[in-house]
């Protein structure tokens, strides 16, 4: 009796605190951590060229999918950026146990180098899109391509759209 009740106040405690470390993550970052799904990332990969001298990062990576995905194309460099200390750790821990060239920083990307990218992916939301890509515009060469889930660039005109079936939600292509 008194062990199941230790349980389920580890439990709760253990949830309150996941709740907690969530809440003041986004209270930093601003971005709630959703995946992008495999569907999607699939219409990704179906409509990109990634050669062997390709840079691509993923701003905002969380657990680093699209970059996992990307190794195999064989590409010169995979680099994520992610804010949250919990995801970070889980998807460095993920490189190691995988063996993989992923490089994942924890480290906030508008403070990042972006000079050396040929591919950008993100899945953020419109504030952090728009953010970002003041700061691409500015650093990266001409050229480099930007994929964008869901949101697109204020008075851009985007390099191709695609659609997701039985979806509102869009996939939007830019070249810098
Ligand atoms: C919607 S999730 C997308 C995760 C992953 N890119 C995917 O598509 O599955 C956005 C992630 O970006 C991270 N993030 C938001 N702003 C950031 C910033 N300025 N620097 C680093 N990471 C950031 C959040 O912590 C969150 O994990």
């Amino acid at each position: 009796m008194i062990n199941s009740t230790y349980i389920l106040i580890i439990i709760l405690l253990l949830a309150f605190l996941f709740l907690l470390y969530n809440i003041i993550v986004w209270l930093i970052v601003r971005v709630p951590h959703v995946k992008s799904s495999q569907e999607r990332l699939t219409l990704i990969f179906q409509n990109l060229k990634i050669n062997s001298n390709s840079n691509i990062y993923e701003l905002g990576c969380g657990t680093a999918e699209f970059l996992f995905q990307a190794e195999k194309y064989q590409s010169a460099s995979l680099v994520g950026f992610e804010l949250s200390p919990l995801l970070c750790g889980y998807t460095k821990l993920k490189t190691k146990f995988k063996k993989s060239k992923v490089k994942i920083k924890f480290q906030n990307f508008l403070k990042a180098d972006l000079s050396q990218a040929d591919i950008i992916y993100m899945f953020l939301v419109d504030q952090a899109v728009q953010q970002a890509w003041q700061k691409i515009k500015q650093e990266t060469k001409l050229g480099t391509i930007v994929i964008i889930l869901a949101d697109q660039i204020k008075d851009v005109q985007p390099d191709k759209i695609i659609d997701i079936n039985n979806s509102q939600t869009k996939i939007y292509f830019y070249k810098v």
